[in-house]
């Protein structure tokens, strides 16, 4: 297996980050996912514009250009033999004493690593998924895809321990949104429901480009918070993002949502996806 260091592709037991870096001490430092299918890159400048917004907003220079980052993942996938699953890049302070104020020199730390996957053809697509709701325990800049994810791992074990697939997790009775996805929900007039952007989540990049396709097929879209509640009365509810696209969810706390069975609207928009990005 190869994975990208530091502007090399190594072995991934040659590639050693040092003791010191301040991703591994502060968790200081942005990450993106980006989903491929028959070899290619699904929306990569959408991902590669959120980095450059994470990497601003926590002040990490952005060491490379749009055209680097894409021939550095298309060469590690392609080293990889992998055409269908995910890239995950990260980007850190560097390494460092450690010292809670920013070096005066960062070397920011890049790693990128390829998992390949069936994402087109999971079998969670035909069968849908649970998730269970947990607090939402996390900072108040969500929207920043922050390194920091204990509050993910809490909220994803938990979910996993009650026999779920993932956390919706909730702020003040509105669900927020998955622990790794984008949480939506279908109104029994067939209308979708998700919550807007805001400091509040993650502007997710499958969210944007669904919502585009579902626009354009006439779906109507609620763009509002939704409740718990309203989530366990919905006709269907599905989450998406970039490792999963479009996933059915069936039953949210151990209640079935609609009857049981990935709904009509979810399997269209699951579709009108896997059509673009073929
Ligand atoms: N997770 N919300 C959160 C909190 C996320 O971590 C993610 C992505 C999403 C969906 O965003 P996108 O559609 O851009 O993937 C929403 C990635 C896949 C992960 O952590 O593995």
């Amino acid at each position: 297996r190869i994975v990208f260091l530091n502007g090399s592709f190594l072995p991934i037991e040659e590639a050693k980050v040092p003791f010191m870096d301040r991703g591994f001490m502060f968790g200081d430092g942005v990450y993106e996912g980006i989903g491929m299918l028959d070899g290619r890159l699904i929306d990569n400048e959408a991902h590669l514009e959120r980095l450059e917004r994470s990497l601003a907003e926590i002040r990490i220079p952005n060491p490379y250009t749009r055209a680097e980052w894409t021939r550095f993942q298309e060469e590690l996938a392609r080293r990889n033999g992998m055409t269908e699953g995910f890239i995950y890049f990260q980007v850190t302070r560097g390494v460092a004493e450690r010292d809670f104020f920013f070096p005066d020199d960062p070397k920011p730390t890049v790693a990128m690593f390829t998992q390949a996957k069936s994402i087109a053809d999971a079998p969670a697509a035909r069968t849908g998924i649970a998730v269970v709701t947990v607090p939402d325990l996390r900072w108040q800049r969500r929207d920043i895809k922050s390194i920091n994810l204990l509050a993910q791992v809490l909220a994803k074990q938990a979910a996993k321990e009650a026999g779920a697939q993932e956390a919706w997790l909730v702020e003040d009775g509105f669900v927020t949104e998955g622990g790794s996805s984008s949480a939506f929900i279908v109104t029994k007039q067939g209308s979708i429901v998700v919550r807007p952007l805001s400091n509040a989540i993650l502007p997710g990049i499958t969210r944007k480009s669904l919502l585009r396709l579902s626009q354009e097929d006439g779906i109507v879209l609620e763009e509002r918070r939704f409740t718990v509640e309203e989530a366990y009365e919905a006709a269907e509810a599905f989450l998406t993002s970039a490792s999963n696209f479009v996933l059915p969810i069936v039953s949210i706390d151990g209640r079935p949502v609609g009857d049981g069975k990935p709904g009509p609207v979810t399997t269209r928009l699951r579709a009108l996806y896997l059509q673009m990005a073929a």
